[in-house]
């Protein structure tokens, strides 16, 4: 399946690069936003696309955790646990989050809507309590504002505007009052601005 919808795409991975192996990451990406994680046929699959042997791939998709190897929710939330965003609320945060999807961690709602996990740093400490919803950044996220959240993201889903679980389509939002994600301007990677000197 993968070989005949996305032919032109595995054509211009293959050519990309010298040695196969070097294609396995974007090739498991994109399995992934097909499948919705990758199980062993999944894996199998990728394997005989790339013609490398099924081993070389799963020890790959066992590797990163990135790589879901069991069915997740449409929406992946991943909230940052590492020392400043607990100091600035994350545990708040992941008991909101359980509390009103009646999930534990790494567990999926029963409508296959949302799964959440914790995660360490997602370098965004300036803005805590960070966390990911299918990799786009959410920042300053506050317990008051996730079931607004909960909310938007699955008005999202059912009007087919979901965010690709490999992050393709992952951007920086902040949270309105009322909960719902605001597009802001990609703060990582960026190069800070020169600041005058204290002198
Ligand atoms: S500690 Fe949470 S983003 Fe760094």
């Amino acid at each position: 399946m993968l070989r005949e919808k996305y032919a032109s795409e595995i054509d211009t991975l293959r050519s990309r690069f010298a040695h196969r192996r070097s294609a396995v990451l974007p090739m498991l990406y994109l399995a992934q936003d097909e499948y919705g994680s990758l199980g062993e046929e999944v894996v199998r699959e990728v394997a005989d696309v790339l013609d490398l042997p099924p081993t070389d791939i799963f020890e790959v998709v066992g590797f990163y955790t990135l790589f879901y190897d069991r069915p997740v929710g449409t929406w992946m939330i991943q909230v940052c646990d590492d020392a400043p965003c607990c100091y600035c609320g994350a545990e708040e945060v992941m008991a909101a989050l359980k509390e009103q999807l009646g999930i534990c961690e790494n567990e999926t709602t029963e409508d296959g809507m949302f799964t959440i996990q914790r995660v360490k740093c997602l370098a965004a400490c300036g803005n805590a309590p960070a966390i990911q919803v299918n990799l786009a950044y959410l920042y300053d996220v506050t317990p008051e504002k996730i079931d607004g959240m909960l909310r938007d993201l699955r008005s999202r889903a059912e009007r087919g505007e979901t965010f690709r679980l490999s992050g393709r389509d992952a951007d920086d939002y902040t949270l309105a009052p009322d909960g719902s994600l605001q597009r802001i301007e990609r703060r990582l990677g960026k190069t800070p601005e020169p600041q005058p000197s204290a002198a």
